[in-house]
Formats: structure tokens, sequence, C-alpha cells
């Protein structure tokens, strides 16, 4: 089967296309034939080792010391079962899934890819194609467990900075949507006309004005994307209001496992309180030039890389 895979840290040109043995389900597995992954800002980091500088040591043991260790990139995917192992009960031959393999090693840039079934996988909503669903997974459950965590309730005023990102786009329709706050959402002049088309009542352009000078106005204000100093953001917040950050508060601290979030980003999708944004998609063997347009910092929304047979 086909599979990209890199074998150093570095530039976009580090991913190859090659050939690799297609893998077999065991007992407690299934088989996914892939149809959608996608292109992160994490893949990106993995891929070209861009970490914080107090985080190098920690993050190349994880990574690799010498060379991933992970050689598959590809945190999200959705694609059709094809087969199952002996054991498998909660899938069958065929069923339509979306899965994250952040607790499986990663992998997503392949044509087949094994999961255990109690993994963090789960049948796909029907109203989404393959691309939608596999981009829905990452910043959709980091949205949700952040908002979670901010306990947001109905009526308040939340301020989403970096709203036009794949975190941001789904915190603007869940805080909307799914807590029935009221968004103030920043990015810049391209997007204003997009998250104001995804539920915000109010868009501040970051590259005109600074947000924190309209005064202590909001319940909570979440940093989707980490790039303002959290001292200043605080600024914005009414007393004992909640500032949240993407890179601190996207963990389990919410109450929710990757199990619920999961469980639950599929109902939200299903009744279509959320909708995924998809910015560009590419064939696999264009991830090259995916990961150049993921590196720049600016996709709207997500980045999808689709398989054949097209979704
Ligand atoms: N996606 C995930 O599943 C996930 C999970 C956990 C943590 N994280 C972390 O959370 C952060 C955000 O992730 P993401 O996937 O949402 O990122 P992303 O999609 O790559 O963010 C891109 C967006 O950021 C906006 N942006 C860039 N510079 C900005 C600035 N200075 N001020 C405001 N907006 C700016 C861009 O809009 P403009 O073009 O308008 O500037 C663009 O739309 C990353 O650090 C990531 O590592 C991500």
């Amino acid at each position: 089967m086909q599979a990209v895979v890199y074998a150093r840290y570095g530039a976009p040109e580090v991913l190859q296309l090659v050939d690799i043995p297609k893998p077999q389900p065991k007992a407690n597995e299934v088989l996914i034939r892939v149809h959608a992954t996608s292109v992160t800002i994490g893949d990106v980091r993995m891929r070209s080792f861009t970490v914080p500088r107090g985080q190098w040591l920690f993050a190349r043991l994880y990574l690799g010391v010498l060379k991933p260790r992970r050689p598959i990139l590809g945190m999200e995917l959705a694609g059709e079962i094809e087969a199952i192992g002996s054991a498998v009960t909660r899938f069958q031959v065929g069923d339509a899934v979306f899965a994250s393999t952040f607790e499986a090693n990663f992998g997503g840039y392949v044509e087949y890819k094994c999961m255990k079934e109690d993994g963090l996988l789960a049948i796909k909503p029907a109203n989404l194609t393959f691309a939608e669903a596999a981009v829905a997974v990452g910043g959709g459950i980091s949205a949700l467990r952040c908002l979670q965590r901010g306990a947001l309730q109905p009526g308040q005023k939340i301020l989403i900075y970096g709203a036009s990102g794949a975190i941001g786009t789904n915190a603007v329709q869940l805080a909307r949507n799914h807590f029935g706050a009221a968004v103030t959402g920043v990015c810049s002049t391209a997007n204003l006309e997009l998250v104001k088309s995804l539920g915000a009542v109010e868009v501040i352009d970051y590259t005109r004005e600074d947000f924190t000078q309209r005064g202590a106005v909001y319940d909570v204000v979440f940093d989707a994307v980490a790039k303002f100093p959290p001292a200043r953001a605080k600024h914005a917040l009414k007393p004992g209001g909640v500032y949240l950050n993407a890179h601190r508060d996207t963990d389990a601290r919410s109450g929710l496992t990757m199990q619920q979030a999961l469980r639950l980003l599929k109902e939200l999708l299903e009744a279509g309180k959320l909708k995924p944004v998809i910015d560009r998609s590419y064939p696999l063997a264009q991830i090259v030039e995916a990961h150049r347009y993921v590196e720049t910092g600016h996709k709207r929304g997500n980045v999808a890389i689709t398989l054949t047979p097209a979704p």
C-alpha cells in the first residue's frame, strides 16, 4: 500500500510517498481503508521538529532522538472498515468511521490503518464527507475540551482569538451553538466574513485593533492559536473571568476524556451544530505542497488530504 513516511526531521521534502506492506488487523482491531486525513500544524511541527526551546529534550525523547520514532504522520482520518479481527464486536465490515490516531502512534498518511476497536474511532456522521469527517476530529475535540474547561454558560460573552484556525473555527461554532454564548471572534481582515458566517456576533481585525482596548468585557477569553500574550489578554476579562489557551487547556482537565469528547463531537456534527471548515484539499501524492501551505501558519480552518476513491 502507499504511505507517506519521513525518515528524518526537516523541510516538507523529507516526506516521501513509498510502498509499505498492508497491515493485518489483530483480534481486537479493525482495518480501515483511509479515504481522507489532514495536515495540521502539529504534523508540521513534528516533521520539522519545531518545538519551544524549553521542551526540546522532552519532545526529542517523545518523538525520537536521532530520527522520528513514528515515521508516519497524520493525526486524524476517515474511511471504511475493510476487515475486522476475530474478537471485534463494535464495528462491521463496510462501516464508515472517523478517528483520531493520537493514541495509535499517529499514522493517518496511509491507504490502510489498523486501530483497536475500543480506540478513538466512531461511526462517521452520515451528513459529512470523508474529508469533512477526517478534519473534524482534532480541532473539534480540542475546542470542545477547552470550552468545557472554561465552564462556558449560556448568555456569557466569549472572545476567541485566532478564530479562523482549526481550533478557532470549531470554537466559534461550539461556543454559540452548543454552549449558547455570544462570540466575539478575532482574526485578520481576510477572515472576518468567514468568522461572522460561523456565528460570531462581533468580529475584530487583529491587524487593525488591539481587542484589549475595549475594556474588561468578556466572561471568557480563549486564545485558540496561543499567539497573544496571556497577561495582556487577561485585561479583557471581567472580574472572575476565565482565560483559556489552546496550548494548555485541551487536555482531560476539562472533565471530558478523548472518547467522551469524540462521542459528543459526533452528536454535534450530526445535529448540524458544527460544520467543519475546509480551506484546501490535496491528494496524498501532493503531501509536500500541503505541508508547505500549512507551515505558513495562515490556513483557514483545515487542510484535508484525500485518497482514492475520492470522497
Ligand atoms: N488542531 C489541533 O488538533 C490542536 C490540538 C491541540 C493543540 N493545538 C495547538 O493549538 C494551536 C492552534 O492550532 P490550530 O490547529 O487551530 O492552528 P492553525 O489552524 O494552524 O492556525 C491557523 C490560523 O491561525 C491564525 N493566526 C496566525 N497568526 C495569528 C495571530 N498572530 N493572531 C491571530 N491569529 C493568527 C491564522 O489566521 P490569519 O491568517 O488571519 O492570521 C490561521 O487561520 C497550535 O499551536 C497547535 O499546536 C492544536
